[in-house]
């Protein structure tokens, strides 16, 4: 098992499959032009499998693929068939785009939740956001998925002076499918151009919904970083991640594998371990994992402050969000 020094157990971790995206969000890709990984720099997709056991073998039993977009890896149903084969709970983070290419290799590989990004209800706005008009193909994969029994979260950055619009629209999903809409407070990452008045809090969402609805709070599971909330009486619910506002460090029990295969062992530390250059040299990467683990900060990176008003986001030292991988 694997405790850092603040005896949080650490069994999950987010692999990172690729830097690259199909879609250019403004709050995750860095606005001067971001170079992505050479091929070689990347984890194959047997390294990505030997690197993921060894982390089973001490205790990880969950593993959640992401990016960039993860589906635009050519070998992603390699990956994905590999990873099916371990002794976890398997889960996605998509942007959607792909997703009715791959439904038969979700269904088979015995993945029951994904989460997929959508930031706007709005085509034009959808576009606006992410550089790509393709809001209808997002929208038919989440149907294909909900008709075909997965569990959907859908994730929504949440930033001031955008979501408040849309957020009828997205209370009355939970009307309408069950699924669970998150609101994630605005992060500062490398070049996304972060303010703290962009960042619109768990609270004041709260707040809104409260004018028109009855909310009530749902017991969430033990390390979830969602706060959830049911809306009147609908099918789905709401959730909000507030890493801004109020974290939820105490409880974490999240790790990191860069797509270049780097250990980060916080979503804002600065602190990466090279566990692909170990495995290419056939050295054993237990003693790494470990190191990380045991170098965990006891919140936020150990880099800013817990209000995040005081936030300069210029002096935090990290990569963009592509980069680390959501
Ligand atoms: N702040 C909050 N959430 C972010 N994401 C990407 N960048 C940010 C940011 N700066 C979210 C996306 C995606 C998930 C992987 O991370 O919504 O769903
Ligand atoms: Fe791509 Fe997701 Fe980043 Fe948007 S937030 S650019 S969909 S990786």
């Amino acid at each position: 098992m694997l405790f850092d020094s603040f005896g949080r157990i650490h069994n999950y971790l987010r692999i990172s499959v690729t830097d690259q995206c199909n879609f250019r969000c403004t709050y995750c890709m860095p606005e001067e032009e971001y170079a992505c990984a050479g091929k070689d720099e990347l984890m194959s997709a047997a390294e990505i499998t030997k690197i993921a056991e060894e982390f089973v073998k001490l205790g990880v039993n969950k593993i959640r693929l992401t990016g960039g977009e993860p589906m635009l890896r050519k070998d992603f149903a390699q990956i994905v068939e590999s990873l099916s084969r371990l002794p976890v709970e398997l889960t996605i983070t998509t942007n959607g785009v792909l997703v009715d290419k791959y439904l038969e290799l979700l269904q088979k590989s015995n993945i029951k939740t994904i989460n997929v990004s959508i930031d706007s209800l709005i085509e034009t706005e959808f576009e606006k956001i992410t550089g790509r008009n393709m809001f209808q193909r997002v929208w038919q994969n989440i149907q294909l998925l909900l008709n075909n029994g997965f569990e959907i979260k859908l994730n929504v950055v949440a930033m001031k002076g955008h979501v408040e619009s849309e957020f009828e629209n997205f209370l009355s999903l939970t009307k309408d499918y069950p699924l669970e809409v998150r609101f994630i407070e605005f992060m500062p990452f490398t070049g996304n151009h972060w303010e703290s008045n962009k960042v619109i809090t768990e609270l004041e969402l709260l707040e809104l919904a409260k004018l028109n609805h009855e909310v009530k709070a749902i017991v969430a599971p033990a390390h979830s970083t969602a706060k959830k909330y049911q809306i009147d009486n609908n099918q789905g619910r709401i959730a909000f991640i507030s890493t801004m506002s109020s974290h939820f460090c105490g409880d974490c029990n999240r790790l990191r594998l860069t797509a270049n295969g780097k250990i980060k062992n916080c979503l804002f530390g600065k602190d990466e371990i090279d566990v692909l250059s170990a495995i290419r040299n056939n050295q054993s990467i237990e003693n790494l994992i470990i190191k990380s683990v045991s170098k965990k900060h006891k919140a936020l990176g150990g880099q800013f402050s817990t209000d995040y008003k005081e936030i300069k986001a210029e002096s935090i030292i990290n990569s963009s969000m592509i980069a680390i991988g959501g």
